[in-house]
């Protein structure tokens, strides 16, 4: 039986990709399944956790017990995010876009056969983990970033505990060779203030059973009940 240590607790997490519309029928986005996310959440409700799950657009069904809330861009889901504080932990799993279009055309752009093409001009997103880290109101107790790299895994994941003012960061390696994007298998290092830590390669659905455990020990240690 699952350990009902989550009861109580509200836990928010994003999963899946953002889309930044160019025109009505074009978008920039980064590829996400949302498969990782989408297990944290439902292993969070396995918990007992009460669960707020922000969702980009994602092929996958809602996990049971859970609270979905769909959107689109980086700025809803900020927004939804706000708007479902407080929360005593947050895992920002989503891969959101870094950019977005700096004025998106209400009308589909059209190829005239001229030849030219059009520059897209980019304007950067909020940082939804880094606006929930430093809170200054209702920062969660416990902020759990994600980290995809394909280079430099452990620094550039340390780089963001400091800067986005995340509690755990769990990087992994997505070069293409790793599989990891779109597939069913991950390998994570959990770094945080403490060190780093190795996990072995496992599936989305374990890494987001043994991750729901981590934080559920972390958070009772931070707390106590
Ligand atoms: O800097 P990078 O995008 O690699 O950071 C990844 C982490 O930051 C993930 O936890 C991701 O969900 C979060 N993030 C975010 N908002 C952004 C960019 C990244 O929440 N605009």
């Amino acid at each position: 039986p699952v350990p009902q240590d989550l009861a109580g607790r509200h836990v928010l997490i994003t999963s899946g990709p953002t889309h930044e519309p160019i025109d009505p029928v074009r978008y920039i986005a980064n590829r996400s399944s949302g498969k990782q996310g989408h297990a944290i959440a439902a292993w969070m409700a396995r918990h007992g956790a009460r669960v707020t799950l922000v969702s980009g657009p994602v092929t996958l069904a809602d996990p049971p017990g859970v609270d979905v809330v769909k959107v689109e861009t980086a700025r809803q889901m900020l927004a939804a995010v706000e708007a479902a504080l407080p929360a005593d932990v947050a895992v920002m799993a989503a891969a959101v876009a870094d950019w977005r279009t700096d004025g998106e055309s209400d009308r589909k752009i059209k190829k005239d056969g001229s030849g030219k093409v059009p520059v897209l001009a980019l304007t950067e997103n909020p940082d939804i983990l880094a606006t929930i880290g430093r809170h200054s109101s209702a920062r969660p107790r416990l902020v759990v970033g994600f980290a995809a790299e394909t280079n430099d895994v452990v620094d550039n994941a340390r780089g963001k505990l400091e800067r986005k003012g995340a509690d755990l960061i769990v990087a992994n390696d997505v070069s293409p060779e790793t599989g990891v994007m779109g597939g069913d298998a991950n390998t994570v290092r959990l770094v945080s203030h403490d060190g780093v830590t190795d996990w072995p390669t496992l599936s989305k659905d374990e890494v987001a059973r043994r991750l729901v455990a981590e934080i559920a020990r972390r958070l009772a240690a931070t707390v106590g009940p």
